[in-house]
């Protein structure tokens, strides 16, 4: 195999199944902020399309098939030691391919235009000028808004190519050749400042690469169906449910193809907020009619926790004991039914990209994965969401049918409520006051209307106490802290300006309904430098 720009051949990345899809478009992606964005916006315009690193074995990008490549913006200049080359053999595989920013420069610098690093740099809004239309760009205002993002910077397009728009600080901010199948743009398309952004891409897709648009994700789940019942046949599946949208839309995707051949887990740890159980077994057990075994194993998790103060150790009890409750179970279910042969899990295309499957990028969040199960369960693994975004899963849970309250849901970290006991022990006594404190923000928060609109709220509870006045006496009573944030992926969090009248009415609720609380804070720390999680 021979790997592309001369690095060591990279492993296969983790398959996303393409060969069930018809019409792709593969992005590479040479280290960008916005690699990811190129190939949520190229779905969103109907063409599926995969996320593979700059370094992957050209075999890879032909096994796909794609009908278009486009290559990624980077961080590094073209001229840079050690940056990413360009493989000339893409530009030869009979398919067009769009370069974008980085990738237009590594193109230009290929096939001999000129490139160089400019004394001034263009970032954020620039004035973006069509000269010459060309194919890429018909349909375009002359005069428009774009984002840049560059140092190095193209100054005449290869020979044989037009230059077809120019900006502030970019001579040729865009280019073409119809004839060689080859195009460049030095702005960023996929992003919201770049108005015309997605225009630009729809021409590619469509005129350039005579891409159909018929892809959608809730059209997975005809095609996810079919290839589950010919994997499973007869064979039995279970699934480990944690109230979350990933494992809640993957158990239902294969509840629609096997039926009752699947059970489900719900492993209840006593760490989860207020009714989430409950709620959990009403919508697969009751309404769906899906076979459910609901543990509660609230006892065992607290006894395990019993005197731990340290967040490390919780995670890893938590972790520990949630494998072990599952394990049994799934023993007993092998027992009465036999045949268990698969595990279905949720698992997200950002969670392939995390492992490395993705991007070579190799970043992961180790204690992000508690609460989940290990490798090396003898089970053959389903993950019918494997290719979908976040977003995805939730249009397709929404195309299944699934509550809107489930698939909307907050990201809630495995180890629950356990770790939002901030220095103290997890007992019962204080998750109760933790699950009461963080019912009444979810409830004000979803009346005000912004439950969607942030990435998380909830509560923590620091081992503290002060002293308050109520009615004519004194407290000494626990302190809530309210977390609330808005962010796209995690990474990094904004806090979330919620109004004062609100903060007002939950701060209130809190104090009045909750004995044991007499202080309600507000936590107003960005990520970086914060987390959003406590401990
Ligand atoms: P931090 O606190 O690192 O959190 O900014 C980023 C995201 O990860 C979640 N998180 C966890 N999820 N197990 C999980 O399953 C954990 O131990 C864990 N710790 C943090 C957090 O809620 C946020 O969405």
């Amino acid at each position: 195999m021979s790997a592309i720009s001369g690095a060591a051949a990279a492993p296969a990345p983790a398959s996303v199944e393409p060969d069930t899809v018809h019409e792709n478009v593969v992005v590479l992606d040479y280290g960008g902020q916005y690699s990811q964005l190129i190939a949520r916006r190229v779905r969103e315009l109907g063409v599926f399309s995969e996320l593979l690193p700059h370094h992957v074995a050209l075999e890879e990008v032909e096994r796909r098939r794609p009908r278009g490549l486009i290559l990624s913006g980077g961080p590094a200049s073209v001229y840079a030691e050690g940056a990413p080359k360009l493989d000339r053999r893409l530009l030869e595989l009979g398919i067009p391919v769009l370069g974008i920013c980085y990738g237009m420069q590594l193109v230009a610098l290929e096939l001999g235009g000129r490139v160089e690093g400019a004394e001034v740099g263009e970032f954020g809004r620039s004035e973006l000028t069509v000269s010459e239309p060309g194919r890429l760009l018909v349909g375009l205002p002359r005069e428009q808004t774009c984002w840049m993002s560059h140092r190095d910077t193209v100054y005449a397009p290869p020979p044989g190519f037009t230059a077809l728009a120019a900006s502030t600080q970019s001579p040729v901010a865009a280019f073409e050749s119809v004839e060689r199948g080859v195009y460049g743009i030095q702005f960023h398309p996929e992003v919201v400042h770049t108005p015309y952004g997605n225009h630009v891409l729809e021409r590619f897709l469509t005129d350039v690469c005579g891409c159909e648009r018929t892809w959608s994700a809730a059209s997975i789940i005809d095609e996810q169906v079919e290839r589950i019942r010919a994997r499973v046949g007869h064979a039995k599946v279970i699934c480990g449910l944690s109230g979350g949208v990933d494992s809640s839309v993957a158990a239902m995707l294969v509840h629609r193809a096997i039926g009752d051949q699947l059970t489900c887990v719900f492993v209840d740890h006593g760490l989860m907020r207020k009714n989430e159980g409950e709620q959990v077994i009403a919508a697969f057990r009751d309404r769906f009619r899906v076979p459910l075994v609901a543990v509660d194993a609230s006892d065992r998790f607290l006894g395990r926790l019993a005197g731990v103060t340290d967040p490390e150790t919780k995670r890893k009890i938590i972790g520990g004991e949630f494998i072990r409750v599952f394990e049994e179970e799934a023993a007993k279910i092998e027992v009465r039914e036999g045949g268990v042969r698969f595990l279905a899990q949720g698992t997200l295309y950002s969670d392939v990209i995390e492992s490395g499957g993705g991007t070579g990028a190799a970043t992961i969040k180790s204690h992000h994965n508690v609460g989940g199960l290990p490798d090396d369960l003898e089970f053959e693994l389903i993950e019918p969401l494997r290719a979908l975004f976040k977003d995805e899963v939730r249009a397709v849970g929404a195309e299944l049918g699934l509550p809107e309250r489930l698939v909307w849901r907050q990201p809630f970290p495995g180890p629950g409520l356990a770790i939002r006991i901030v220095g103290g022990e997890a007992t019962r006594a204080r998750l109760d006051t933790l699950r009461d404190a963080d019912a009444i923000l979810q409830e004000e928060i979803r009346s005000a209307g912004l439950y969607r609109e942030l990435w998380q709220s909830f509560c923590v509870l620091p081992d503290i106490r002060t002293v308050g006045v109520q009615g004519d006496e004194r407290t000494y009573g626990n302190v809530v802290v309210i977390r609330a944030v808005t962010s796209d992926d995690a990474m990094t969090a904004d806090w979330a300006r919620l109004p004062y009248d609100l903060l007002e009415r939950i701060a209130s609720r809190m104090i009045n309904e909750i004995r044991e609380v007499n202080r309600v804070v507000l936590d107003i720390t960005s990520k970086p430098p914060g987390t959003i999680e406590w401990e």
